[in-house]
This record gives structure tokens, sequence and C-alpha cells, in this order.
């Protein structure tokens, strides 16, 4: 029986001679690698010449990785779109707030609305899928590569001013119900007409917040008419083509739905590293975490993208090593390839594919790792990779993911609306869904991530972080649910164009749970206010109800609220604070006994196999862990499971 997750690598035959393309593919074999991703930047080579196509080195490419029995991701080249086509086109380029085009000489250099890009999108994808689609190796095709990167949803050019004026249109119908929708007499913005707004960029000051969330969502509604355009394409050619996109971490800017909506599974690329130095992170969790990258940076977002891809999911680029684009960048502490490659397959992952097959010697990632050295010799990841396979192997037959207990909705909108208006600088979507994920996460639970007007039947517990557009439906869905429902601060607390409910929040949440919220505040770091035996931060609300608070003596006077199932916390929470509140949505929900794991340890069950990933500093003893010390060690690696950096992986017994 074959793996149910597949093993592959990212490979740029373009950028090696000739000669060690057939080397290198049966390398990836003898390694245990059945997948490889080619061509996301290869247009240039693919097209040298305006109209003139130059297939024959990709076919030998293609030729040479299939003979090798490698299963082959082909990427649309539209991430690099080359010289010719740009000084041809000077359209095509995206711009920046003031409208001054972003040159060319990196990638990603073009607007999402550009209709001259749309149609030259149109032209070379129809191209490679003629050729390609039929090809019995070409098992699945990935459009572009992460959209959105560099900061590139929103670009202030002609096309997209002129798109953006047809979407309000469409949306809004009548200029002058867009001007009452989002109260345009504030700072006497009044429209006319619909060709006289424009995008909320370059203001002097903050610009509309109704006028920037519709610019938001036009920019997201972009990502996806173009990825819908990249799909149809491929499809002309074949119909029944797998299509994935590979998105990003703790990238926001596109309601990733949208995109997704005519893929197969949804990628994403992880690079855990890197993302704890560039991301919101305290010095001390940088510091503890530096080598092994944040314990729920991964998971969340396998869970993300689980959600996104429907149930199918995969990672499409796996750090291998130290990254260049950080502003530090460490090596991965030894073992760390080989759990975060587990830790994939734990939650359910089908694809691992480890970018990049060698370290290139030139150009912008010269000093991104990858499985070889430039010398061609393996790198360190590359007996990482063979210590997973290994594990992976053992794991057979296939392990079911199934539907978890417990959901985190999460919004992109949620987090385009406090950007807007933060009110509180801490004031952040993701870090608050961190919170809620890690709370949950240290308690042993596995979580799946579900979205506004998902199914929510089955689910024990939903937690929804902040939902501040919280619909009437979305309330009688999470009423219908039967789950325990725990909401933070800020839901219900705005209408769909930006405006304060007129029953103030937390809006329609008020037929089930009678509260109101009368006002709000927003407090600096370093300012925590006791709240009974905890403390909250960085925001607070203040509630007329006449219900009395729930668990004052625990929680305070005045922060959590309950009503039959629904919970709603009015307050940022510090860690102990939710870790408390969670157990009591927890207990409610019946969901057991919980453990409560170390510091940065986290346990994922996939079947009936459980994972115990060591991201601490100390050694673990995983049978200490409920339940795990009648079930089967099923194998231990680096040196015994108990080790930082190590995965132990236990088999349950059938009761
Ligand atoms: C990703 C990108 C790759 C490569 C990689 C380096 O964001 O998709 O092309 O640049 O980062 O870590």
């Amino acid at each position: 029986m074959g793996r149910s997750v597949k093993l592959g690598v990212c490979y740029y035959p373009e950028h090696w001679p000739e000669e060690m393309w057939a080397n290198d593919a049966a390398r990836m074999v003898a390694l245990g690698l059945s997948t490889v991703r080619i061509g996301e930047f290869a247009w240039a080579r693919i097209e040298p010449e305006p109209g003139q196509y130059d297939w024959d080195w990709l076919d030998r490419a293609i030729e040479s990785l299939a003979a090798a029995g490698l299963e082959i991701i082909l990427g649309t080249p539209t991430a690099t779109p080359p010289k010719w086509l740009i000084d041809a086109n000077p359209d095509i380029l995206c711009c920046d707030d003031q409208g001054h085009p972003r040159q060319f000489g990196s990638r990603r250099h073009y607007s999402f609305s550009s209709k001259t890009y749309r149609r030259e999108s149109q032209r070379v994808i129809a191209a490679m899928a003629e050729r390609y689609a039929s090809h019995p190796a070409i098992t699945l095709w990935q459009t572009d590569n992460e959209y959105g990167c560099h900061d590139t949803v929103e670009s202030n050019d002609p096309d997209a001013q002129q798109a953006f004026r047809v979407w309000l249109e469409d949306r809004y119908g009548h200029i002058d119900r867009l001007n009452q929708a989002w109260g345009t007499i504030f700072w006497s913005q009044i429209y006319r007409s619909f060709d006289e707004v424009d995008p909320p960029l370059a203001t002097v000051t903050e610009a509309h917040p109704a006028h920037r969330l519709a610019w938001r969502r036009f920019c997201s509604d972009q990502v996806a008419r173009y990825n819908d355009l990249q799909v149809e394409t491929i499809r002309a050619a074949d119909s029944n083509a797998p299509i994935t996109h590979n998105y990003m971490g703790e990238f926001t800017q596109f309601d990733h739905r949208g995109v997704a909506a005519p893929l197969d599974l949804a990628t994403w690329d992880s690079y855990p590293l890197g993302f704890l130095q560039m991301g919101r992170w305290a010095p001390d969790v940088k510091q503890r975490y530096l080598r092994t990258g944040h314990p729920d940076f991964a998971g969340f977002h396998h869970d993300l993208y689980r959600g996104i891809g429907q149930g199918r999911f995969g990672v499409m680029e796996q750090q291998p090593g130290p990254v260049n684009w950080a502003p530090y960048n460490p090596a991965p502490r030894p073992g760390m390839v080989t759990l975060w490659t587990l830790e994939a397959y734990a939650h359910g992952a089908e694809l691992v594919s480890y970018f990049r097959w060698r370290q290139a010697p030139f150009a912008q990632e010269q000093m991104h790792a990858g499985l070889n050295r430039p010398d061609n010799q393996p790198a360190t990841a590359w007996v990482e990779a063979e210590a997973a396979l290994a594990v992976l192997t053992e794991l057979e037959p296939d392990q079911q993911t199934e539907q978890s207990d417990v959901a985190l909705m999460f919004d992109y909108e949620a987090d385009w609306m406090f950007s807007i208006q933060p009110q509180g600088r801490r004031f952040q979507y993701l870090p608050l869904c961190y919170a809620f994920y890690g709370a949950l996460r240290r308690r042993g639970l596995n979580v799946d991530i579900v979205f506004p007007g998902d199914e929510l039947s089955g689910y024990k517990l939903i937690v929804l972080p902040s939902q501040p557009i919280l619909s009437t439906e979305l309330v009688e869905s999470l009423d219908a649910s039967g789950a325990i429902i725990l909401l933070g601060p800020r839901s219900g607390s705005r209408d769909e164009d930006f405006a304060i409910p007129d029953m103030l929040a937390p809006g329609p949440l008020q037929a089930k749970l009678p509260i109101c919220v009368s006002h709000v505040e927003s407090l600096p770091p370093g300012i925590q206010e006791s709240s009974g035996k905890f403390a909250v931060e960085y925001w607070r609300e203040h509630i007329e109800s006449d219900l009395s608070s729930y668990r004052s003596e625990s929680f305070g006077d005045g922060t959590v609220w309950k009503k039959d199932q629904f919970t709603y916390l009015s307050a940022w929470p510090t860690t102990d604070f939710l870790d408390a509140l969670i157990d009591d949505c927890a207990s409610d929900a019946g969901l057991g006994d919980l453990p409560t794991l170390p510091d940065g340890i986290r346990i994922r069950r996939r079947g009936d196999s459980v994972f115990v990933f060591n991201y601490g500093e100390s050694d673990f003893v995983p049978s200490s862990v409920a339940g795990l010390s009648t079930a089967d060690p099923l194998s231990t690696i680096q040196g015994g499971a108990s080790k930082p950096g190590a995965v132990a992986v236990y088999r349950m017994r059938s009761s």
C-alpha cells in the first residue's frame, strides 16, 4: 500500500546544467521523494522572445524527472513576467499607494487587475496546458506562486481604479446607497457618481474605514478572479486537471476561500523559523523558539489550510534549514525538519515538499538552504527527510483525519477590520487567534479551523476569537450546532459597512446572550489589570446587562458573560485567564479530562496514532500524557522521544 502522504521537493531545472538532471532525479528517488515541483518561475525560458515558445528544454526536464518515476507538480509561470513583456506593456506593473509603478527586477511585478496581464497570463497558461495537460507524469498543477507575496494584493494602477468603481457599482447599485451605507457625510466625502471614487490610498490622514474595507474586499476578489482565469485556462485543456495554489504563512490580505473555490486542494509554504523572526512575537518568545519555530505556528496553518482546502491540504514548500529573507536566519535545531514533516502528516497533510532541492550559488536566494548544498553534497535536512520517511513508512496503512470536537472560526474580514481600525495598536486579529488556538492545543485538543457560513454540526466546542461582523444567520447556525460557543471581544461590533450596529455590540448575539457593550477602551502594552484570579490587557469592554457576570470570583466582575451555550469574553485575556476559560468551556462541552501539556509540547491525533512534538527545551516523557501510558510507542527517533526537537508516535490500542 502506498503512503497517504507524499514527500517531494521544489526543483528548478532551468538553474542547472542539463547534464545534472538525470542524476538529480535519481537521487530524489533514492531519498524516497515521490513528487517534484517545477516551472513556476520559468517564463523567460519558456518564451524567450515574444510568441516564440521554447518547450524543448522543459520537455526534456519533464521526461528526465518522469523517467525516474517522479510525479510532477507543474507551476504556471506567471509570478515572473519576463522583461520584454513588461517593456512592451508597462501597464502590467503593480503600483504603490501613490500610483507609481513597482519596477521589474525581482518578481510578482504585476497587478491582479491589469487587463493586459490577464490576457498575457491566459495566453502562456493555455500554451503550457495544451502541451502538458495530458502528460501522465503531471499529477498536479500549481497556479502562479504565493499570490500576494511582497505586498502585491493591492495596486493603485489605472485598471484597478476602474475595476474598483465597477465593483462598487455592482455592490451598491446606486451611489446614494454607497454614501448612505458608508456615512460619507463625515468630512464631506459625498460622491456624486461611482466614477468619482478612488482607491482609499495616499490620503492625507486616515481614509474612511468603510471605503478601506470595500477596497480590501475588492482587492481580495481580484485575486480570486485572476486565479479563476488560471484554473479555467488549465481546465480548458484538461477538465479534470487537479490544481492547487501555494498560500503563505501569516498571510491574510485576501480571503483564501475565494481562491480555493475552484481548486482541488490547498497547499501552503511552511517556514517556521523565518516567520518567528518576522512575526509579532515578544522578544522572549523569539528567543525561546529560535531554532524550532513557535509550537503553534505550523499546527495553526495546517489546520487553517485543511479548512481552506475542505479537508485536503499539503505543504508545498517546507523550510529545510536557514532561509534568506528574515532579519536573522538561524538553523533549525537538529530533528526539527523531521518534526515539521511529521507534524504536517499528523494534521492531515497529503504532501510535504521541501524547498529546495539544491542551494543556488547565485542570485537572490543564494543564502537559502536546500536538501543539497551548492556543491551537491547532502545538506543537514537530507537525513532528516530520511528519518521522517522511515516513520511514515511505519505508519501505514493510511490514518484517517476525522472531524475534530473543537472548531475555531477564522474570518479574513476580521483581520482587515482590526487593521483598518485597531483602536489599540495591540488589538490584532492573528495574535488573538493564536492565543485561543494555543490555549486549546495546550490542552491536547485537535482543532479544525472553520469559516463563517460553514456547516457547524458535530462540533462540541466552537471558539470565535473575534467576529466583528456577526450576522443573524451566523448566530442562528452557532445556536443550531448545539456546541458550546465562546466568542471573544469586539464580536458583533460592526455591520457589513463598518458601522456600529444600532443595538450596539455584540449585535445580533444579544438575542441569545442579553448583554450590551456600552463602551470600550484600549490599554498600552505593559498594563495588566486584574480580573478575578487573573488579569486582562490591551482591551476592555464595559457591559450593561440584567445578567450577572459569569464566575466573577475567577474571571472578575463584568469580564465573562454566559447564557445557555453562549459565552462572551469582553477583554483581551492573559494566557492564564484564557487557559482557565477554555477549561471551563471544554468541561461544559463534555470534552473529558484534558492534559495540561508542558511548555513547548504539542500532541495531535490522526486516526489511531498520537504524535507528541517536543518544541520545548527540556526532556519530556510522552507516556506521562493521559491515555498514552497504555498506548504502543510506534517509533521513537532522534535518540529518544523525550529530547527537545523530537517526535514520538504512539498507536492507541483499540478497546
Ligand atoms: C517562498 C517562495 C519561494 C522562495 C521561498 C524562500 O516564499 O514561494 O519561491 O522564495 O519563499 O524561502
